[in-house]
């Protein structure tokens, strides 16, 4: 499931880049020096409580004379007032802080990233980077509220009271240090182990998971090659493991269950049973052996508590350093020179210069060599050739995702590096080679493409894209919700839609990858007619595998292996004796003349 993560560490420099994280924080520092202050003093209010309770044991026992116990009682409901009060205002201001804190990270951190560079989502993984979204915000958040919080009070009862407790009575408290605190490390040391072999089973239990999430996500393949006792096995042996490592869980819990009532109740009873004696020699009243006792337990809580708080802030640690690192990571818009001029609206006359190009992420591969190539403003360009030639490459490398090894690309005689990256791509649409739509609805959409569109632009849109009609036949018509990701539309669906939203776009350049590729024959014609109007008065490039949707543009390019081998107009490259082109566009055509016939 999830790949190894190198074991976190905390070093000096670890520990200061996590602080940073503070700066967050820094908007709502009254709260939260407020909330600190509040937590001193609850902390502090609360170590009383087993001194008084002590104290009244004792005045009811007729031992201590100079305390009056309704005097008394008033004072302990004083107490519990303000300390309701200090405890509601101080979880009010580490929530203020804490919330506000940690939703500021969210909007730094999504606002960074899709800022970020395309290299960037190539080289890591989707669901790590929503995980950081998540998981570690969330990680950072419970530091802020609860780990800090709880942090600064256990420090303050086990100092304060160690400090009482060797006050009250240095030799019972002398007896206690040398166990109670020992076992109780003791005892983490043990429940860690345990702790490991519960996520041991976690681990195992998500593998399960796993198998049923698969053949049930691919049910029909399962059935269609008829794999149900392959996977039943597959299911039954990883729920086998599953018994084994809970069986090991069970048997640490038992230990464990065990260690807790000898050793720790143990040390306890042995702490109990030297005060008892104390008492019984008259060196130490009832009241005070209570008042113990109270405060060694929470004094075991308490480094138990401390214990913890080592595991959860290397975690937090952790969290930080990669919340961070996409925090620091620059953006497409930084990378470039501030010296940048807006684009406006461009003619796009297009040049590509020599160009070479690898994809960042296989970089010795070189995917262009040399492509040199001219589009005349408002004209209509094809590029085509083989899978894998490089024409979406082309299209990716317009719309600047990558940075070219060498050569250059001008749009209306300049670089397009030295545009503003925002008004530059703004020239553009692109009906891609797969149209994947957000999860909203069909008008949502294709608003995407302006979204201050008004209800008539997007219906005209849709009619010129001939998504009309198939977009009236939803029982909810613009409204119909699209699925994740477009999936409940057909291939055909979402392409119209995407050239709706490319029609309502009205650019400059437009880009079509295979845009009729998943349509019929009919709707082909239709969309063609559509794109045809739609690409009138803007230099448009235009990949397609089927070469008779490329007849009529102004010049095609045919590429092989990241080169420009011929180029020319449908006729002009048909005509060449076995060329690349006439040599694909005879196959092709001969297969469109005999379909009619076999129709027949
Ligand atoms: N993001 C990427 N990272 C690394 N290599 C890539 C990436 N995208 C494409 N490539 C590689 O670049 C080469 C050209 O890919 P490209 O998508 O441009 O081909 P294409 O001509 O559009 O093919 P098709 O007709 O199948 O769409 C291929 O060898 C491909 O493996
Ligand atoms: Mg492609």
């Amino acid at each position: 499931m999830n790949k190894e993560e190198p074991k976190p560490r905390l070093s000096r420099e670890s520990l200061q880049e996590a602080l940073r994280i503070f700066e967050f924080i820094r908007p709502y520092r009254y709260q939260f020096v407020f909330g600190l202050v509040l937590l001193f003093l609850s902390s502090s209010i609360f170590m009383v409580f087993p001194y008084l309770i002590g104290k009244m044991l004792d005045v009811a026992q007729g031992v201590v004379v100079d305390f009056d116990l309704k005097r008394m009682g008033v004072w302990l409901v004083a107490i519990l007032a303000v300390q309701g009060v200090i405890s509601y205002l101080r979880v009010m201001m580490f929530a203020t802080v804490s919330e506000r804190g940690t939703a500021d990270v969210r909007k730094a951190l999504y606002q960074r990233l899709i800022a970020l560079p395309i290299v960037f989502f190539e080289k890591s993984r989707v669901g790590e980077l929503v995980s950081r979204l998540t998981n570690d915000v969330e990680k950072l958040y419970n530091t802020l509220y609860f780990i800090l919080a709880e942090f600064i009070r256990q420090v303050i009862v086990l100092i304060g009271g160690v400090a009482l407790l060797t006050w009250m009575a240095p030799k019972l408290a002398g007896v206690m240090l040398a166990t109670f605190p020992v076992i109780v490390i003791g005892a983490l040391i043990f429940g860690r182990w345990v702790r490991k072999l519960s996520k041991k089973r976690q681990d195992i239990l998500g593998e399960t998971n796993t198998v049923l999430d698969e053949t049930l996500q691919t049910i029909h393949a399962v059935k269609a090659f008829t794999n149900e006792s392959f996977e039943r096995m597959r299911y039954g042996r990883a729920n086998d493991q599953v018994v084994g490592v809970s069986m090991r869980y069970a048997r640490g819990r038992a230990v464990f269950a065990v260690f807790i009532i000898t050793m720790l109740f143990g040390a306890l009873f042995f702490v109990i049973g030297f005060g008892m004696h104390l008492v019984q020699t008259g060196r130490m009243t009832a009241g005070e052996l209570i008042t113990f006792v109270t405060y060694t337990a929470i004094i075991g809580g308490a480094i138990a508590g401390l214990g913890n708080f080592y595991t959860e802030l290397v975690g937090a640690v952790g969290a930080t350093e990669r919340v961070r690192e996409i925090l620091r990571s620059p953006t497409e818009f930084e990378e470039r020179p501030q010296t940048n001029h807006a684009a406006g609206r461009l003619t796009g006359n297009i040049r590509f210069e020599n160009v070479h190009f690898s994809y960042p992420t296989r970089p010795d591969v070189e995917v262009l060599k040399g492509v040199s190539l001219t589009i005349p403003s408002g004209k209509k360009v094809a590029l085509v050739g083989q899978s894998g030639a490089g024409k979406s490459t082309i299209m990716q490398l317009l719309l600047q995702f990558h940075r070219l090894s060498a050569g250059d690309i001008r749009i209306d005689g300049t670089s397009i590096y030295e545009y503003g990256l925002e008004s530059y791509r703004s020239n553009f649409a692109i009906v891609p080679q797969e149209v994947i739509l957000f999860g909203g609805t069909i008008r949502e959409n294709i608003l995407y493409g302006k979204p201050n569109a008004s209800e008539a632009e997007i219906i005209e849109a849709a009619r010129k894209a001939n998504a009309l009609d198939f977009i009236n036949r939803f029982p909810d018509g613009f409204d119909t919700i699209v699925g994740e990701r477009g999936i409940k539309l057909s291939g055909g669906q979402r392409q119209r839609i995407a050239i709706a939203r490319a029609i309502l776009r009205d650019p400059a350049i437009l880009l079509l990858d295979e845009a009729t590729s998943s349509l019929d024959a009919e709707s082909e014609r239709v969309v063609q007619e559509a794109l045809n109007n739609l690409m009138e008065g803007r230099t448009s490039i235009i990949i397609a595998h089927r070469l008779a949707t490329v007849r009529e543009v102004d010049c095609i390019y045919v590429l092989e292996g990241g080169q420009i081998v011929e180029q020319g107009t449908h006729d002009g490259l048909s005509a060449i004796q076995n060329g690349v082109y006439s040599s694909l566009a005879k196959l092709q055509f001969d297969k469109v003349d005999i379909a009619p016939k076999m129709e027949a």
